[in-house]
This record gives structure tokens, sequence and C-alpha cells, in this order.
């Protein structure tokens, strides 16, 4: 299982690259407008310094809701570096324009997913990645997971390559559930990643392996 980080900030970006088990950073246009990154120029930068930051895949969105729009801007993100995967609105036009640019060898992913149906269809365009919202479905009393356990049926079925990344994460739990149904990728924010790390019995145990062997020395 991939772990991406869903930030902008470049600070949490390093922390969790220097972890050693980071795979990817997905944005979107409010994680960067939370950090304060406006304009097309300095947008652009922030996704350079982004690359630079990490090894992985680094999800770069599409602010044009038109065909030409989006492959224009798609073509601009994508040749910023090869790590960059053009992120493409689950709409007709983003579906077309997911189309293009499989075919044209450039990594897709398409988000605001909210249902299997949507799924289908990216898969059909080719998309490498598909982000289904598992968060914010739980936030309107519905099964986020669920959607991922249908979209991994789906695949299977199919043996569709997209990779079904579990967007809108919100907590450990939902890393490890996605986990266990299969999801091929999970981004979130640092504290789903963190948040794993943590045990009360790990750090008594340790304490007491310490002071045991302080005894001793
Ligand atoms: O990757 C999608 C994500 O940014 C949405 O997360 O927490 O705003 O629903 P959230």
């Amino acid at each position: 299982m991939k772990f991406f980080i869903d930030t902008a900030n470049l600070d949490q970006i390093k922390e969790a690259q220097a972890l050693g088990i980071l795979d990817g950073v997905t944005t979107n246009p409010s994680l960067m407008a939370k950090e304060g990154i406006t304009g097309a120029e300095n947008i652009l930068q922030h996704y350079r310094d982004i690359c630079e930051a990490v090894d992985g895949d680094v999800s770069a969105e599409v602010i044009a809701t038109d065909y030409e729009g989006m492959i224009k801007q798609g073509e601009e993100l994508a040749a910023l570096n090869p790590q960059i995967v053009v992120k493409l609105p689950m709409i007709a036009a983003g579906v077309k324009a997911c189309k293009y640019f499989s075919d044209k060898g450039i990594k897709t992913n398409v988000t605001l997913v909210f249902s299997a149906g949507q799924a289908l269809l990216a898969a059909k365009a080719g998309a490498t990645y598909v982000s289904p919202f598992l968060g914010r479905l739980d936030d309107i009393s519905t099964d986020g997971l669920n959607l991922i356990s249908e979209i991994r049926t789906i695949y299977d079925n199919y043996a569709f390559e997209t990779q079904i990344l579990a967007a809108s994460v919100r907590h450990t739990m939902h890393v490890i559930d996605c986990a266990k149904l299969g999801s091929d990728v999970m981004t979130g924010p640092l504290s789903s990643i963190t948040g794993l790390l943590r045990h009360p019995l790990t750090d008594s145990g340790l304490a007491q392996f310490l002071a045991d062997y302080a005894k001793g020395n």
C-alpha cells in the first residue's frame, strides 16, 4: 500500500519524507490556498519545490473545467517534472482529458469521486489513480469505506490497472480499514500517518527496557 500525504505544507511533506515511508503527495486548490500559495506562477513553483522534496508522485490539480483548458493546464503541469500526476475532476471534460493524457503516457488522478459508477468511468478512461473521497462521504452519513470496497471488486473483476487512491482520509482507522479492503494508496494528513506509530504498550515497554538496561550499567 502506498502512503501519500495530502497537503501543500512543505514542512509536513519533508517530515513525512524523512520517515522513509512516503510514496507521494496529493494537493488540491484548497490545500494550496491554506498555505497561502496563490497566483499561477507561485503555484507552479510550489509544485517544483514539492517534487524536489519527495521521490514519488505529486498530484497537481487543473483549475479549468473545460476540455481545452484542462489539456493546456495539464500539459503545463506535466512539463514541470516527471513526478507530476495531472489531477482532473470527475466531470465529462475531466474524463475526456483523462483519456487524452493516458493515451499520451501522462499520469492522471481523477478526483472528486463519490460513486462506483464514477470510478468505473475513470478506469475506462485509463486513469493512473482514482480518488474516492471517503471522509466526505462519512461526513454525510454515507459509508465511505463501502465505496472503496465496491471499487476494489469492480476493478478486480476486470483487472483494471487504475490504482484506488483512498482520499479524504482523516485518521488512522481510515488508513487501516483502507489497507484491509485492498486500497492501493491512501492519502491523508500527516497525523493519519504518524498516528500509526503510537501505542501505549510500546512506550511503557521501551521505558521498561531502558530502565532495566540502566540498572545493569
Ligand atoms: O485528497 C482529497 C482531500 O484533500 C479531501 O480531503 O479532508 O478536505 O475531505 P478533505
